[in-house]
């Protein structure tokens, strides 16, 4: 039970922030923290981490219409039947050189994070308001277009976690990917609304929307996402997966993998839907890359010679508004100075069906399939799709090296054999 709102609203401003423990009047072991901020702009992690300890089991922790400051890392993890009632900002702190001592490994390439996040039947409600704000202009303009820039954080990442709900969290400026839902289970968010944009010329590369890794049963409803990056991207081991009713605005749309990055490793994406989707602006609509069959270097910028699959992906209902290249199929990934062995992954690609894309695109080909002959991709449907070119012409083309079963389309040339991600030669 939620207490009174008044008495919980503090009548001066404290200096050092703490939060306020309260017992709920109809459960004994239901109790409610609320976060107070400090005035004085300190550090507020450690009251935030303090409410978690307090609270996280079978009670709630709130955040008032505030702004809370968020200088260090925070892991509240080992939650159980806790509630989040976000209705403020948390701000991170821009100490670039604090984060890049001390951003917590994630478990996967040598991806770092500010926030890890995680538990049992966890609600966090953010009532299309409650923000994170990761102060991202910074982090753009100090990394400047570098590819995963060693212990650039993630905003946060949800780890562990099992029959909980995200929903109207907004998220803006993050640092580098957003959000990474990783050895979790049974999740559902919804109703989420993401912004990296940068102000400057540096790019926002990196920032993702969200990820998926070691992960089974996950549902995104209704996002939008605005990025520069992956909007959506299934990695390592992401099964049932269920997308739905979101817009993604100038990133890469969805992003399955890369995959196949650790060399002699399985990894797999299974069942993959996604449907209801509005596209503007973005590079692709659905876009699959595996690495190499050869090891060039070490994650997260080089690797190869992983195996696995990525299968039954159901892709329908799409609205494109002027996207580059709507469906690309890549095998090409290697270390970024490397090129070609576009034919010896053994990462095998099959039962992909896309139905019902509507829209513009700007270039053609309408898709780029550069599958490796080493293991050919299989039964890709192409149906119900009529797209054009912003000048009104029908667009045209499939292009495909190493496809076998094609339904719904004959290829009409080949790919390129690079790795360029636009299709272009
Ligand atoms: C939060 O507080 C600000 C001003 O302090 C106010 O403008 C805003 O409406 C409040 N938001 C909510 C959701 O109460
Ligand atoms: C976070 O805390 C949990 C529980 O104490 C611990 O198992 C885990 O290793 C911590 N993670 C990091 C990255 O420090
Ligand atoms: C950022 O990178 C671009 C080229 O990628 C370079 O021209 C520019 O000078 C760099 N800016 C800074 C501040 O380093
Ligand atoms: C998948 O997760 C949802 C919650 O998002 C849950 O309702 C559903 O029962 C789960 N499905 C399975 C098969 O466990
Ligand atoms: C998407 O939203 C529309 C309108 O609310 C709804 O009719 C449709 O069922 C939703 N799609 C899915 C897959 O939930
Ligand atoms: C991925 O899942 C497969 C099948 O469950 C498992 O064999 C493999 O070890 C997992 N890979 C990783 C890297 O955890
Ligand atoms: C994928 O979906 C099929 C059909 O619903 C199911 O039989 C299979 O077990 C699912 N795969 C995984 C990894 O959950
Ligand atoms: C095709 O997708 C659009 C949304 O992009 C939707 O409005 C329409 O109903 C879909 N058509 C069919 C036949 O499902
Ligand atoms: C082709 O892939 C689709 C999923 O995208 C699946 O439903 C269908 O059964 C597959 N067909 C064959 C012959 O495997
Ligand atoms: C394809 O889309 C164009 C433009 O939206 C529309 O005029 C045309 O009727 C559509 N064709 C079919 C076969 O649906
Ligand atoms: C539209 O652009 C395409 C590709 O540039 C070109 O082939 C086509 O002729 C153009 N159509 C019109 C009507 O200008
Ligand atoms: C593909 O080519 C075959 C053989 O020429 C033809 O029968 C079929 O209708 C074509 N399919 C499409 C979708 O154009």
């Amino acid at each position: 039970m939620y207490s009174p709102r008044l008495s919980l609203i503090p009548v001066v401003c404290l200096v050092a922030s703490f939060f306020r423990s309260v017992s709920a009047h109809s459960s004994p072991k239901l109790k409610t923290c609320v976060v107070e901020a400090a005035c004085d702009g300190s550090d507020d992690a450690p009251s935030v981490i303090k409410a978690f300890q307090e609270c996280g089991k079978n009670g709630k922790v709130v955040f008032l219409n505030e702004t809370y400051h968020i200088n260090s890392i925070m892991n509240t993890t080992g939650l159980q039947n806790c509630e989040i009632d976000l209705q403020g900002t948390l701000l991170w702190s821009t100490d670039i050189p604090y984060w890049l001592n001390h951003s917590m490994p994630v478990g996967y390439q040598n991806q770092s994070s500010a926030w890890i996040f995680g538990g049992e039947n966890v609600h966090w409600k953010g009532h299309g308001y409650g923000t994170l704000d990761g102060n991202g202009q910074v982090w753009y303009d100090f990394n400047n277009g570098t590819s995963n820039y060693p212990r650039r954080p993630h905003a946060i990442t949800i780890w562990q976690t099992k029959n909980s709900i995200f929903e109207g969290i907004r998220f803006v400026q993050s640092q580098m990917w957003t959000m990474t839902v990783i050895h979790s289970e049974n999740v559902l968010l919804q109703d989420i609304y993401v912004d990296s944009t940068s102000s400057t010329k540096a790019s926002t590369v990196n920032t993702d929307g969200a990820d998926t890794i070691y992960a089974n049963n996950i549902t995104f409803k209704r996002w939008s996402v605005t990025n520069g990056d992956d909007s959506i991207s299934p990695k390592a081991n992401s099964t049932n997966i269920h997308i739905s009713n979101c817009t993604f605005y100038k990133g890469v749309g969805f992003a399955l993998g890369s995959i196949g990055q650790y060399n002699g490793v399985f990894e797999r994406i299974e069942n993959f839907t996604a449907e209801d989707v509005v596209f503007h602006n973005t590079l692709h609509a659905a876009y699959i890359k595996t690495w190499t069959g050869q090891q060039v270097g070490y994650p997260p910028n080089g690797g190869g010679g992983g195996i696995g699959y990525v299968k039954n992906v159901v892709l329908k209902n799409f609205q494109l508004n002027s996207v580059q290249l709507p469906t690309s199929i890549t095998q090409c990934i290697s270390f970024s100075s490397a090129s070609g062995n576009c034919n010896t992954s053994l990462f095998k690609i099959s039962d992909i069906t896309l139905s019902n894309l509507t829209g513009t695109t700007t270039t053609d080909p309408i898709a780029s399939f550069q599958c490796s002959a080493a293991a050919p991709c299989e039964n890709i449907t192409l149906t119900d799709i009529n797209l054009t070119l912003t000048n009104g012409t029908q667009a045209y083309g499939w292009n495909c090296n190493n496809l076998e079963e094609s339904i719904g389309f004959n290829c009409t040339g080949s790919t390129c054999g690079t790795a360029s991600a636009d299709g272009t030669c």
